[in-house]
């Protein structure tokens, strides 16, 4: 099959709809440089991979593999001599790869391998092999699809597993027997999970069942890289589907185990509470329609953690989860560490959004006074906004007329937050006394009575009992501190 590269500016009419790759101008003549340095050192070299992949399926990339029958870092060498200013190539000699980055672009260059099995060792050995050994080796038929950048046969495609056939028909498979494909290199299991949920594909039951077989070997694969994928997979337009298909295959319950354990219905006295495993995977989804914030996913997907430990049924009443957004706060660090996620600002957003989870909806009762309204705008301070996204996602239910109710009262409720906002602008507020004031004003050295003072004039104000300016603070702090025996050294 001859392909055409079409250069965006003169682009000419497709074949068909995936049998054509739209090339810009500088990946055009990049490909020309590479097909002319490899016939100098004559061997053959074909783009491959991710590139091709998402190119037919017209997404847009800036990585470039290339592959070619002999030395990848002297192919690489050779292309970068090519440049006016000759970019600087690193290159892996354990890994025989080599890569730089000219107009944008990353191009790593391998030499295609094969690997053979030498009857006194169960351990591959790699040797130097066709092209069609190394696409035999890679994960999926779709990621296994090469174009040729060789004079002879320029643009023609190699497709000896029918990648095309199944990005037109939307499958995951494996180009070996899925076991095989597996063992090579278990990461590979996450990895179908992640393009099955980047791009709305589906995994064939073969290669699904070898990941429920081979779930276990996900402990060889280091934390770092499996969160990888799970983080591609949580900003997905869809993240749900990904994490369904993690629980589903064993995989989720091998690396994070309290996520599966959200999973589940228990009834007592004929009364069920939700499955909340699925009530979070829509809560994700529900934030990943709102914001393309990682973090704020992040903590949808932890904001009911805490709820398998804090589980009781109370008889007459049902069941309830008292303080599981306290325990689910404290859960979120460890989570954190346990993921290898960064133990940062993004962990306290997330372990914040937690902890304050249940606040929103709280308000939404009625005689809601305007010092709840402040109190909460000052709790979330500069994250009310994403806490409320995370609230309002938090509302779901099979019964339609619920949420729409659910949801008019948290417009309301959004509505009184932001008139007090306006009025009061708690949001990024300091106390008009500062803790430093309070100290040289007493003498004092950093100690419990500044905290004492600092917190009665915080809260004197979020309560509306004294208005919000220096006089009235100043007042209450001289009232305060004599009422603990503290008097100011001129006085
Ligand atoms: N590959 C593989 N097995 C892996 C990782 C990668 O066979 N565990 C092969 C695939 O052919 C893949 C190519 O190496 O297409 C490049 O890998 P990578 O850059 O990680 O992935 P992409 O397919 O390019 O996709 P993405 O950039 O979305 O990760």
């Amino acid at each position: 099959m001859l392909f055409q590269f079409r250069i965006i500016q003169f682009a000419t009419i497709a074949l068909h709809p995936i049998m054509d790759i739209v090339c810009s101008r500088e990946e055009l003549m990049l490909f020309e440089r590479i097909g002319k340095a490899a016939e100098m050192l004559n061997v053959s070299c074909y783009v491959i991979g991710g590139f091709v992949r998402d190119k037919l399926l017209g997404r847009p990339t800036k990585d470039v593999d290339i592959v070619c029958t002999g030395d990848g870092i002297e192919l690489a060498n050779t292309v970068a001599g090519t440049f006016r200013h000759k970019p600087q190539v690193n290159f892996f000699k354990n890994f025989g790869t080599a890569q730089f980055r000219i107009d944008g672009l990353d191009i790593e260059f391998v030499g295609a391998r094969k690997e053979s099995y030498s009857p006194d060792s169960r351990k591959p050995e790699v040797e130097p092999g066709t092209i069609e050994d190394d696409q035999k080796r890679r994960d999926f038929t779709i990621n296994a699809l090469a174009i040729s950048l060789n004079a002879a046969d320029y643009g023609q495609l190699a497709d000896p597993f029918n990648g095309v056939q199944d990005l037109d028909q939307k499958l995951i498979r494996t180009p070996l027997g899925p076991d095989v494909t597996f063992s090579d290199d278990p990461l590979r299991m996450m990895r179908a999970i992640r393009f099955a949920t980047q791009l709305g594909f589906t995994i064939i039951d073969d290669v699904f069942e070898a990941i429920k077989r081979n779930k276990e070997r996900i402990r060889i694969i280091s934390q770092e890289r499996i969160t990888d994928e799970l983080n591609k997979i949580m900003a997905a337009r869809k993240p749900s589907i990904g994490l369904d298909l993690l629980f589903r295959s064993g995989l989720l319950k091998e690396f994070f185990p309290q996520m599966a354990d959200l999973s589940g219905v228990e009834i007592v006295e004929g009364k069920g509470h939700k499955d909340n495993f699925y009530h979070t995977l829509q809560v994700i989804d529900n934030t990943a329609d709102k914001s393309d914030n990682l973090w704020l996913r992040w903590a949808a997907l932890l904001h009911d953690i805490g709820k398998p430990a804090t589980k009781r049924y109370e008889e007459g009443h049902g069941w309830t989860f008292h303080g599981h957004e306290v325990v689910g706060e404290r859960m979120t660090s460890k989570i954190f560490r346990q993921l290898k996620l960064p133990q940062n600002e993004h962990m306290k957003f997330v372990a914040k959004l937690v902890a304050l989870h249940l606040r929103p909806i709280s308000l939404t009762k009625e005689d809601i006074t305007d010092s709840a309204m402040r109190r909460l705008l000052f709790d979330a301070g500069e994250d009310i906004d994403d806490l409320m996204m995370l609230c309002e996602s938090d509302i779901t239910s099979k019964n339609r007329m619920k949420v729409k109710k659910y949801l008019e009262n948290f417009e309301l409720v959004k509505q009184r937050l932001r008139e007090v906002e306006e009025s009061d602008k708690i949001r990024n507020w300091q106390p008009p006394i500062t803790g430093d004031q309070i100290m040289a004003m007493f003498n004092l050295t950093p100690s419990r009575e500044v905290g004492v003072l600092k917190t009665a004039i915080r809260e004197a104000i979020l309560d509306g009992v004294i208005p919000n300016n220096y006089e009235a603070a100043y007042g209450l702090l001289i009232q305060k501190a004599k009422e603990i025996n503290l008097f100011m050294p001129s006085s």
